[in-house]
């Protein structure tokens, strides 16, 4: 066939195909299907060979020619179906800075942490220290020391989870006591707030719950000073109006013991619900530190007296927030929880 006709055909045929081309790449790969190594105009240069001397430079050009005219025609395509493809994408990415955004619900604070701070805030403005003890305990912290030895009927008050013989989850935040006393010269006024664990599971009892302990050593406190201090702490928790009162109680780690009740803040201790129509509600026990515990952490209890005080953290939380099971601040249920706010 002669050359032109030849180069005529595949032009026609390149007009044909391109506009069959619907995107960048597609024209990309055709592209290489004429002008490829292996494609037809390639070849059509490789048949040269076979071509009279004579007619060679007129050839080449015609071919030169086609090859150019292909890229050309190719490169424009690309970029056009490049500027569409672009605009689709930056139009299916395009985003409305207008729409409202999708806010982050915001936390809560856990009542019990609330009551934590809020209890932690009062006694740190009467100058007391944090001490946080261990949570898995030695008998002797949890119970001897604390003037309750192996078979003292006392223990029964708790039950106990022990983890080996002599290692438990403690039972009362009131182990920190000897641990400070242990290693602290009075004058001492320590805070201990921390979880306890012991197997007891109602509404109103958790196998784990949070206590918090204040002991106080120094010289001459009596029963005057702790009755003061709760008092004052009371006030400020409860409100002003809130009275304590002392009961005779027994713990075996303090002598004389006490039970320490607040006039409910409900009804103003006319009688209600709340109270049980006592018109007092349990707040925790307190007592004069006893002289056993002082003289078994080397402080001479002649020269020294202290008085210490614990109540259950959760039990607050209850009071304060009308809350009727504990279970409810443990389940981690935030219907519940975003009640709650700081
Ligand atoms: N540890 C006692 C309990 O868990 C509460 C308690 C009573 C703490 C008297 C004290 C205290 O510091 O003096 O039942």
């Amino acid at each position: 066939m002669d050359i032109k006709e030849k180069i005529k055909q595949i032009e026609e045929q390149i007009e044909n195909t391109v506009k069959e081309i619907k995107s960048s790449r597609t024209a990309q790969e055709i592209k290489m299907k004429f002008l490829g190594k292996s494609g037809e105009i390639s070849s059509l240069m490789k048949n040269m060979r076979d071509v009279p001397p004579e007619e060679r430079p007129n050839m080449g050009k015609l071919l030169n020619a086609l090859r150019q005219w292909t890229e050309e025609r190719f490169d424009k395509l690309e970029s056009g179906l490049k500027t569409i493809e672009l605009a689709k994408r930056y139009a299916d990415e395009k985003i409305d800075v207008t729409m409202p955004g999708q806010v982050a619900p915001d936390g809560a604070y856990h009542p019990t942490t609330l009551v934590t701070r809020e209890l932690i805030d009062i006694f740190l403005g009467m100058g007391f220290e944090i001490f946080e003890g261990p949570e898995i305990e030695n008998d002797y912290y949890n119970f001897t020391a604390l003037n309750t030895p192996k078979d003292h009927p006392a223990r029964d008050m708790q039950d106990t989870f022990y983890l080996a013989e002599n290692l438990l989850l403690r039972t009362q935040t009131s182990s920190g006591q000897i641990r400070v006393m242990e290693n602290k010269k009075p004058p001492i006024k320590i805070l201990s707030p921390g979880k306890v664990y012991r197997s007891d599971d109602d509404a109103t009892h958790s196998p784990m719950f949070s206590q918090l302990e204040m002991l106080v050593v120094d010289k001459g406190l009596t029963l005057c000073d702790l009755q003061g201090m709760l008092d004052e702490f009371v006030k400020k928790i409860f409100g002003r109006e809130v009275k304590t009162r002392l009961r005779p109680s027994y713990f075996p780690f303090t002598e004389p013991s006490v039970e320490v009740d607040v006039s409910c803040f409900e009804c103003g201790g006319k009688g209600c619900r709340l109270c049980k129509g006592t018109g007092w509600i349990e707040l925790g026990g307190a007592g004069m530190v006893n002289r056993r515990v002082l003289a078994g952490c080397g402080i001479d209890p002649d020269e020294y007296t202290g008085f210490a005080f614990g109540l259950g953290i959760e039990r607050i939380a209850m009071f304060k927030y009308g809350i009727n099971n504990i279970k409810l601040l443990y389940e981690g249920d935030t219907r519940f929880l975003k009640q709650f706010k700081g």
